[in-house]
């Protein structure tokens, strides 16, 4: 299914021959932000500031889920917001943007329905760099963009001397539609001033994966050449009068299409710039944001763009690399993901409407089942300082609306997928001793998820509670009055609700709860559904493996579900089409799902082999989908089973087959960076377990890789010694800041101590990391003390 070779993106990037611990070395160079552009990843392609609201690109009539792709669709205009890698609707792409030039430059022989006015763009034409996009449509009209936080700035330049059949020289024109990229708009009003040309509006749209509605309110002006006519259409015709438009749904949901023009008198550059300035707040505060972000009378094109790329610079500079000859590729890779881990959460201090305070607000959320795995994790690494910034926002969100969010976009609740995956994201907050953080308020956060269940747990909370309490696991088909919500999931859902409690445990013993034991007990809950019996059978051939998790009734009668429903040899189960007892992954994947107790899975599996057998199986049968985000962990399991060259050996198999630099390189959605992180970890030689203070030790890709602690200025380093890229290579011993390092794993210190971590390779598996005292802790092994504290 992957396309590894696409052609037309190889462009800049064969001519590399730098190593990363060049003085001269520019990270930006290896950023590539067409990398799953195409083939389901959605990443977003244009131009953002790290964490960025203003999000410019070219929207696209195929694959538009964030905007862009390189799909072969059509352009259908320029919009300033998007989210990035998402699996929902389309997501935002509000107000685009759109320049044509009129048949005989008569306004009504416009384009200004989106199918009349699609465009191809000219495939080479493409340039996409931190802090820039650019494309040129077939028609001949370029388009330019860079943004500041709050506002996109676009340089369209049409086609010169260009004439009707008479003669004269065609009018640039630009529309502005009251849409976005899901058509989801309830209603909206555009206003034009006929002098300035200045429009402003807003509207009322439906979030991509989420319940409510949104204002969104901007303001755009243009420069360039003086102004002919402008007006509004409806329905592709259009008139200078009147000035204002309101638009809503007609009968039966009628979208009507509609927006305003404007007209400038040609010139010989023909260059239009549109400013637009977006905002949650009001009309005025998105003409506040765009004049005090990209002020006039000129504005500075060249050095908007500057600083976005020196923002990106200084965020990527952080880590160095040396290659040590491996594949120059992978710095392509690396970079890129990297990069990518920072598109979302979106940074909306300032514009939030829905509640007064003086917290940081974030949103794009987009969910925080995909981003707790290793996404926010990472930025634990490379950017605390902006962590806490969004774990603080989370907190402000369950104070002011009486929930943590699971997932969020465009100021709306998302739909939870699992359990209440903040829980796990503010105990590895804790654990790595993020700064900033109002911890009693984090413990109340997570109690209230443990304890109480909301009326609607679809979007907030957990469901099931009373069960979860008495009997101690998610029942098939439970009995619950308190609250409702998609009544399935009952076996993710436990396994989940049971490291989520133990999340909850270690925030309420490092807070001093006494009984932070509950919690701790009802993290063993996922025991409840282990069906010691249980056989899992393929096309009518048995798998040899006997025990699997299987569903239970309230009356603690077992149900039945196929153990490979759910995985990519079945079907695909999601919240609304197809929901099972699993949640987008098969039983096979989800009983590693243990987080926190390994130590007592091998057993209950049958042992360290049994164990290893198993993964190996779900990894090599086709059970896996490594474009979800479940598979991660399993990758790396193999290091409680004291093999880690085992999970080395894993890893090569997905990068770079799976991840790679191409527009298709992507396995899945990237989920706002959640792809970006797992290859940025994977490539380090690092990977982590959320909401434990573990990260498990591989070789790196690369013969070093060096962290900056941009809290403390301490750099980190892991680094191979006998490297060689051409052959696998396992670790045979390890030293740590020049002492013996014999577990196959390491705590968060590494990083904010700036310790140096050694590891001699070989060609075969080693005893290293393989002793009883090696592997990781669990929690029903005595290593508890270490992990917790
Ligand atoms: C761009 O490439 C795609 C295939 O990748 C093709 O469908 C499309 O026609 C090309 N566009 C142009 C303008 O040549
Ligand atoms: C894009 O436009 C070209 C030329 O008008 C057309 O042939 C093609 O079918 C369009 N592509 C899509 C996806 O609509
Ligand atoms: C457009 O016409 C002007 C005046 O005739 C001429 O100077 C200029 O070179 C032309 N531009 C292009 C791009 O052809
Ligand atoms: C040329 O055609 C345009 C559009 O049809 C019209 O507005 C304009 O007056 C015409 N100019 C001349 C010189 O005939
Ligand atoms: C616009 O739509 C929203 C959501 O349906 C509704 O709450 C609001 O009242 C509408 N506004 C107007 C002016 O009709
Ligand atoms: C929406 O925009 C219109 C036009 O600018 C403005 O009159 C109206 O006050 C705005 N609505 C809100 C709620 O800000
Ligand atoms: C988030 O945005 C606010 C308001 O623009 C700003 O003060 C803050 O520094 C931003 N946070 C980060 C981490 O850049
Ligand atoms: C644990 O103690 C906290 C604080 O008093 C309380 O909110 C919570 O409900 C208790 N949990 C259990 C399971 O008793
Ligand atoms: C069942 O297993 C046997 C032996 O491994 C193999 O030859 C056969 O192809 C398998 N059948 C199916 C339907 O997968
Ligand atoms: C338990 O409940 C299930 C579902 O209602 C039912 O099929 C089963 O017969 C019950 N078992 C017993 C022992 O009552
Ligand atoms: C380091 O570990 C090796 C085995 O890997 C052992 O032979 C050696 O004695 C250890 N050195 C120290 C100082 O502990
Ligand atoms: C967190 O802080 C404590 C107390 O200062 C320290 O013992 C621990 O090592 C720190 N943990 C990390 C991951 O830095």
């Amino acid at each position: 299914m992957l396309n590894l070779l696409n052609s037309f993106l190889l462009v800049a990037y064969l001519s590399i021959g730098i190593s990363a611990q060049n003085t001269n070395f520019d990270p930006l160079k290896y950023v590539n932000q067409l990398i799953g552009t195409n083939n389901g990843g959605n990443v977003f392609a244009g131009a953002t500031l790290p964490y960025g609201m203003a999000k410019a690109v070219a929207d696209v009539d195929g694959q538009n889920t964030a905007g862009f792709s390189t799909d072969g669709s059509n352009v259908t205009g320029f919009s300033h917001m998007h989210d990035s890698g998402t699996g929902g609707n389309p997501s935002l792409g509000n107000f685009p943007l759109f320049p044509q030039f009129c048949d005989e430059d008569v306004v009504d022989n416009c384009n200004f329905l989106g199918a009349g006015r699609a465009t191809q763009y000219v495939n080479e034409s493409v340039v996409a760099t931190p802090g820039y996009f650019a494309l040129e449509l077939v028609s001949g009209v370029k388009a330019e963009m860079t943004v500041s936080e709050h506002a996109a700035l676009y340089h369209f330049t049409f086609p010169p001397n260009r004439t009707t059949r008479n003669g004269t020289a065609f009018s640039p024109l630009i529309l502005l539609d009251l849409t976005d990229l899901s058509a989801s708009r309830q209603n909206a009003t555009i206003s034009v001033d006929e002098k300035s040309g200045r429009m402003m509006g807003n509207g009322t749209f439906i979030p991509s994966f989420g319940g409510g509605s949104f204002m969104l309110h901007f303001c755009a002006d243009f420069a360039g050449s003086t102004i002919k006519d402008n007006g509004i259409w409806v329905n592709n015709r259009a008139g200078t009068e009147p000035k204002e438009l309101f638009v809503t749904r007609g009968i039966n949901l009628f979208y009507i299409e509609a927006g305003a023009w404007i007209r400038f008198d040609p010139t010989e550059s023909n260059e239009i710039s549109a400013r637009v300035g977006v905002s949650f707040i009001s009309p005025e505060k998105a003409c506040q944001n765009a004049e005090t972000e990209i002020p006039g009378p000129t504005w500075d094109f060249e050095g908007l763009k500057t600083n976005a790329e020196s923002t990106w610079r200084e965020k990527l500079s952080g880590v160095s690399i040396e290659i040590g000859g491996a594949d120059e590729n992978l710095l392509t890779n690396f970079y890129s993901a990297m990069y990518r881990t920072m598109m979302s959460p979106q940074n909306y201090t300032g514009e939030n409407p829905l509640w007064g305070s003086t917290e940081p607000y974030y949103d794009s959320f987009y969910c925080i089942w995909d981003a707790f795995r290793s996404q926010l994790p990472f930025l634990t690494i490379i950017d605390p300082i902006s962590l806490s910034e969004m774990v603080r926002s989370l907190l402000d969100t369950y104070l002011h609306l009486g929930w943590l969010p699971d997932c969020r976009m465009s100021l709306c609740k998302g739909f939870t997928q699992g359990g209440s995956n903040a829980d796990v994201v503010l105990a590895d907050a804790y654990v790595k001793n993020l700064t900033g953080i109002d911890w009693n308020l984090a413990l109340r956060a997570v109690i209230n998820d443990a304890e109480n269940e909301p009326l609607d747990w679809s979007n907030e909370g957990r469901g099931g509670l009373q069960s979860w309490k008495k009997y101690n696991y998610i029942p098939y088909l439970d009995y619950d009055y308190l609250g409702f919500g998609t009544n399935s999931r009952s076996i993710s859902r436990t396994l989940e609700y049971s490291y989520d409690d133990y999340c909850v445990s270690i925030l309420s013993k490092a807070l001093g709860l006494a009984n932070y034991t509950t919690y701790l007990a009802r993290s063993g809950n996922w025991q409840n559904l282990y069906k010691d019996d249980m056989r899992s059978v393929i096309n009518g051939n048995d798998t040899g493996f006997t025990g699997f998790l299987q569903p239970k009734y309230l009356n603690g009668t077992w149900g039945y579900q196929d153990p490979i429903l759910c995985s990519p040899l079945d079907s695909f189960c999601s919240l609304t089409s197809n929901p099972q007892e699993t949640f987008e992954d098969s039983i096979w994947e989800y009983q590693f799902f243990v987080p926190h107790d390994i130590a007592t899975l091998i057993t209950q599996l049958g042992g360290p082999d049994a164990f290893i057998d198993r993964l190996d199986f779900l990894h090599e049968s086709g059970l896996t989908d490594i474009g979800n985000e479940p598979s991660f962990l399993t990758c790396f399991l193999y290091h409680y089973a004291g093999r880690p060259a085992l999970s080395a050996q894993r890893v090569r198999t997905y990068i770079p087959d799976f991840f790679n630099t191409s527009t298709t390189g992507l396995p899945g959605n990237d989920d706002t960076g959640a792809m970006a992180s797992f290859t940025a970890f994977c490539l380090s030689g690092l990977f982590p377990n959320p909401g434990q203070n573990v990260y498990f030790i591989t070789p790196p890709f690369f013969e070093s890789i060096s962290f900056t602690n941009p809290l403390n200025g301490k750099v980190s380093t892991i680094r191979n010694v006998n490297f060689d890229p051409e052959v696998d290579q396992y670790i045979q011993s390890a030293t740590l800041n020049g002492g013996n390092w014999t577990r196959n794993w390491i705590g968060h210190e590494f990083f904010s101590e700036g310790w140096t971590l050694e590891l001699t390779l070989g060609g075969n598996e080693s005893a290293w990391g393989t002793g009883d005292g090696d592997v990781p802790p669990s929690v029903s092994t005595s290593s508890m003390a270490s992990m917790m504290f």
